[in-house]
C-alpha cells in the first residue's frame, strides 16, 4: 500500500504534468497564431507527451492501491514574445519539472516506498530527455535568429512529428 505522504505528492505531480500538457497547448495556439503551424504541431505532440506522462502517473497511483484526486489545472501563459522564447520557456519548465521529480524521488526514498521509487526512474530518464531536446530546439532557434527562410524550413520539419506512446513498462 503506498504511503499516504506519497500518495498526496504524486497526486500533486499529477496535476504538474498535466499543467504541462495545457501549458504546451497554449504555446501550441501561440504559434498557430503567429503562422508557425509546423511548430504549433510539435507543441501539440509535446502536449500529448505531458498528457501520458500524468495518465502513466495516475495508473500507477491507482495500481498501488492510492487514490488519485484531481484539482485544479492553472491556467496557462498565453502570449510570448515570439518562437526562441517559447523554446526557452519550454527549457525553462522542463528544468523545473526535473527539480520536482527529484524532490518524489528523495520522498519515495526517505519513506522508503521502494515500489514509488522504482517507478519514478521511468520519469527521472525521461527528463534527461526533456530537457536535452528542449535545449536542442533553444540552440536551433538560435542558429535560425531572424532568418525567415530557415525559419520555414524548421516549421516545415516540425511539422512531420507525430505522437508514440512510449512502450508501456
Ligand atoms: Fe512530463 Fe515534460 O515532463
Amino acid at each position: 500500500m503506498i504511503k499516504e505522504k506519497v500518495e498526496k505528492a504524486l497526486n500533486g505531480q499529477i496535476n504538474a504534468e498535466l499543467y504541462s500538457g495545457y501549458l504546451y497547448l497554449s504555446m501550441s495556439a501561440y504559434l498557430e497564431s503567429i503562422s508557425l503551424p509546423g511548430m504549433a504541431n510539435w507543441m501539440r505532440v509535446q502536449a500529448s507527451e505531458e498528457q501520458f506522462h500524468g495518465m502513466k502517473m495516475y495508473d500507477y497511483l491507482i495500481e498501488a492501491g492510492g487514490r488519485a484526486n484531481l484539482m485544479t489545472i492553472e491556467a496557462p501563459k498565453s502570449e510570448w514574445k515570439g518562437p526562441l522564447d517559447v523554446f526557452k520557456a519550454v527549457l525553462e519548465h522542463e528544468q523545473k519539472v526535473t527539480s520536482l521529480i527529484n524532490d518524489l524521488v528523495d520522498l519515495a526514498f526517505s519513506e522508503k516506498d521502494h515500489a514509488s521509487y522504482n517507478m519514478l526512474q521511468w520519469f527521472i530518464h525521461e527528463q534527461v530527455e526533456e530537457e536535452s531536446t528542449a535545449s536542442d530546439m533553444v540552440g536551433k532557434m538560435n542558429m535560425i535568429k531572424d532568418d525567415p527562410s530557415a525559419l520555414f524550413m524548421f516549421d516545415q520539419e516540425l511539422a512531420k512529428r507525430v505522437f508514440t506512446p512510449p512502450v508501456k513498462e
